[in-house]
């Protein structure tokens, strides 16, 4: 992963969110010195086992849970501070230390009670199927040139001023979508004002700190959330987040320049799943979802809901591998496959009987996709020990060989468990 010319590393997801980053970032972590989060809010959801214990991170980087890694939330991220602190006091209830390893930048916005009231409110966000952190409100916030970023805390007569003008502007929109909740510009008030000692000591100019690490050759993890096709220039739009999840998010999430990235390894899963609303060409039939989702426990990390699953498609990932210039794959779950006779791969679609190699633009043509299947032997054998290619079945390392090659990015990884240990370096 890392050696002498690879010191700046991007890890995304190549589907749709919940490829098993977490689990990844954190074995990656053990060598990296620092694990950046760029883009996204309290909307992901990492998993990461350790022992028998399940840590499930949203906005702090997986990379916490190694003791020498220190840990930056980067400007892209939209924070929402009660759910970091809550996470961080779940990590010192478990032992975790913390202390002088966790920056925030001071140019993050952040997400407050009235994002997610507005969120909640939104007819839109209920087609979407959103996540309900308010994630998209202060986006919108953000690009409309009126959020609230952590640095403004540093003034609290400035940081009051601002959410008087704001929560006014929040009610007044919760009034037109005929929704009765309001927001309370004292309830506001008292929660900045309780938060900003804790929040303030952590922040910091996140891009200096990464600047100079880079140039120290310390080796960096900039981990993503949610996957390619959520991406709000590159997915299935508007059945997006409101980030760009690619790699060039990565950059400008981070403070950093995209010349000091030398790598981007994006996560697939061995099959494909999905949460929210929106087109999945290669969901399966309800007796194989219904088995995909058991196996893999294909239930959201954050909202709890169950996922869409379905077969590997590979137009999503060779389409993921161009928008995010991947040099290496992470496979995971492949070990979800393992009792499976007979295993589908969609290899390209079809639409309106002609063939199509490349994702469509637009959302209702991908609805009408209709996906070429290859049908692979199964391998019918736990693969959960297996920690050399070696030791897969041949039928698991063909499957593999095929995802790459219609991938069009070399397999570096494949995990074959929840655990740290349960995984192979290629
Ligand atoms: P939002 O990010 O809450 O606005 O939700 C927009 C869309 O992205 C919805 O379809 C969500 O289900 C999806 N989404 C957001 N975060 C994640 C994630 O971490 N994993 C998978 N899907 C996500």
């Amino acid at each position: 992963m890392f050696d002498a010319k690879t010191t700046c590393m991007v890890v995304v997801g190549a589907q749709w969110g919940d490829e098993g980053k977490g689990k990844l970032v954190d074995v990656l972590a053990e060598r990296a010195d620092l694990v950046v989060r760029y883009q996204g809010g309290a909307n992901a959801g990492h998993t990461v086992v350790i022992g028998d214990t399940q840590f499930i991170l949203r906005q702090i980087p997986s990379g916490i849970l190694h003791s020498g890694v220190t840990c930056i939330i980067g400007n892209g991220v939209v924070l929402e501070p009660e759910n970091l602190f809550a996470e961080l006091d779940s990590l010192h209830q478990r032992g975790i230390d913390t202390a002088g390893r966790l920056f925030i930048s001071d140019r993050a916005h952040l997400v407050l009670p009235y994002h997610k009231l507005l969120d909640a409110a939104s007819e839109k966000s209920q087609k979407l199927g959103t996540t309900g952190r308010g994630i998209g409100p202060a986006y919108e916030d953000k690009y409309g040139r009126r959020g609230i970023r952590v640095t403004d805390l540093r003034r609290v007569e400035c940081a009051r001023m601002l959410l008087s003008d704001r929560v006014h502007r929040a009610n007044q929109l919760l009034q037109l979508m005929e929704s009765t909740e309001r927001a309370d510009l004292d309830e506001h008030v008292r929660l900045l004002e309780r938060l900003a000692p804790r929040l303030l000591p952590l922040a910091a100019d996140a891009g200096l700190l990464l600047h100079r690490a880079i140039k120290d050759r310390r080796r960096v993890l900039l981990e993503g959330a949610q996957g390619a096709l959520l991406d709000v220039d590159h997915g299935t739009y508007p059945y997006v987040t409101s980030s760009n999840t690619t790699a060039g998010g990565a950059a400008v999430g981070a403070g950093i320049g995209p010349t000091a990235i030398d790598g981007v390894l994006g996560v697939v899963k061995a099959y494909t799943t999905r949460v929210g609303n929106g087109p999945l060409p290669t969901e399966a039939p309800a007796p194989y979802e219904q088995r995909l989702r058991e196996l893999g426990g294909e239930f959201g990390a954050v909202t709890g809901r169950p996922r869409r699953c379905g077969w590997f498609d590979a137009t999503v990932v060779r389409y993921a591998a161009r928008v995010n210039g991947l040099t290496g794959l992470a496979v995971t779950k492949l070990d979800v496959l393992d009792s499976f006779p007979e295993i589908q791969v969609g290899t390209m679609y079809r639409l309106g009987g002609e063939p199509c190699e490349e994702m469509p633009a637009e959302v209702e043509a991908l609805g009408r996709v209709e996906p070429v299947y290859e049908t692979h032997a199964g391998w019918q054998r736990p693969t959960g020990t297996a920690r050399r290619l070696a030791d897969l079945p041949s039928a698991a390392r063909s499957y593999l060989d095929r995802l790459q090659e219609l991938s069009g990015a070399p397999v570096r990884y494949v995990s074959v468990g929840t655990r740290r240990d349960q995984i192979i370096e290629v």
